[in-house]
């Protein structure tokens, strides 16, 4: 197999981790880093024995590099996006695409009218435990799946908030966090049609919400709950649970429920918990954990993206699979400040 040759834009606190996932992935090699910021580029470059450009321009237009990390500020995810699919060269945008819905739909339509693959960072969906889970649901081991439940609670410590921006409208857990946790349910039980939410910032005080609870219906009829907050102390979270990312402590705790008529779920843990003989609460229950490969999800994601790049697979998570949980979200900001429910005209 030869490896896809992959440049990283932006070198920052994700762009760095690509870097290193690059260097562990099989079927990538990493090629060359691009970063306005030398002080930030060149030591990342350095590490990994490769060039350093100032110019994102410059990356693109290399002959040694086959398909782009685009791992930018959110703002200028569009104009960088765009001139990868200009020069015909595959993308991984990292989440959100774009800080608007009307320039992610911008840029994914020009991606797929050019013919280019582009890809949506959302990483969480390379973890193999997702892909067990949706195994389970998709072998109907559940039944219907009537409601769902996902928490996101986590403490976001107050030095976190010394940073002026963080305090701020826009930098809350609903557009910084959510939208991972949409992108999942969005795995597991297809896309969101309507959508109310309420935010609080009664603890902190900040401009920024710090609590968001969230009410969906699914296509499917299925409803849920999504409740969000960073500023509890609690093991009741996606990054507390899934023991993805070695800077938060691991717990043995869940953070997703799935109710079905047949069984239920609760993740990371894989716990399915079913009436072995007649459905009914005054029966007993009882759980079976099924076991997944551990695997680093980045790692997985740029083995995924270099198959795209060689032209073997499709994004695994697609460009409007990104455009969906922006959607998703803009909706839950929408509800929230109008108190009216947003009615979704469907997935991305
Ligand atoms: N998937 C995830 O879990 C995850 C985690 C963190 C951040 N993100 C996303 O990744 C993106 C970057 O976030 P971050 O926290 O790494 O930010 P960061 O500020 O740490 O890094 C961004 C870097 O991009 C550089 N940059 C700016 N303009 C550029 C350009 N035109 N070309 C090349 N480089 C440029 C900056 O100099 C900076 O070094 C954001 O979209 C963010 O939402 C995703």
């Amino acid at each position: 197999m030869t490896p896809a040759r992959l440049g990283v834009a932006g070198a920052g606190l994700i762009g760095s981790r690509h870097a290193d996932a690059i260097a562990i992935a099989e079927g990538v090699v990493l090629t060359a880093i691009a970063d306005p910021a030398e002080a930030i580029g060149r030591p990342v470059a350095d590490k990994h024995g490769v060039p350093w450009t100032a110019s994102l321009g410059e990356l693109i237009a290399r002959d040694d590099v086959d398909g782009i990390v685009l791992a930018t500020p959110n703002q200028v995810h569009v104009e960088g996006g765009l001139a990868c699919i200009a020069a015909g060269k595959p993308v991984l945008v990292e989440k959100p695409l774009a800080s608007d819905l009307s320039e992610a739909r911008r840029l994914v339509e020009t991606a797929e009218a050019a013919g280019v693959p582009l890809a949506a960072g959302h990483h969480r969906r390379h973890n193999p435990l997702m892909d067990k889970a949706k195994e389970l649901v998709d072998e109907g081991r559940l039944g219907t799946i009537a409601s769902v439940q996902a928490t996101t609670w986590f403490m976001k410590p107050d030095d976190y908030f010394e940073t002026p921006w963080r305090r701020m409208k826009g930098a809350g857990p609903v557009y910084l966090n959510l939208a991972h946790d949409i992108d999942l349910l969005h795995m597991l039980v297809g896309p969101v049609v309507s959508v109310m939410a309420m935010e609080s910032n009664a603890v902190r005080g900040n401009e920024v919400e710090e609590t968001a609870v969230v009410l969906l219906k699914f296509a499917s009829g299925t409803l849920g709950t999504v409740n969000i907050c960073d500023t509890a102390v609690t093991p009741w979270s996606w990054e507390l649970t899934a023991s993805e990312n070695p800077v938060y402590p691991a717990t043995s705790e869940d953070c997703y429920w799935l109710a079905g008529t047949h069984a239920s779920l609760a993740i990371p843990s894989l716990s399915l918990w079913t009436n072995p003989a007649k459905r009914s609460w005054w029966e007993p229950i009882a759980a079976t954990r099924f076991p997944y490969p551990f695997a680093d999800p980045l790692v997985v994601q740029m083995e995924q993206f270099g198959a795209v790049v060689r032209g073997e697979a499709p994004p695994k998570v697609t460009g409007r699979d990104g455009l969906a949980a922006l959607e998703v979200i803009e909706a839950v900001k929408t509800s929230a400040a109008t108190g009216a429910p947003v009615h979704l005209e469907g997935r991305g």
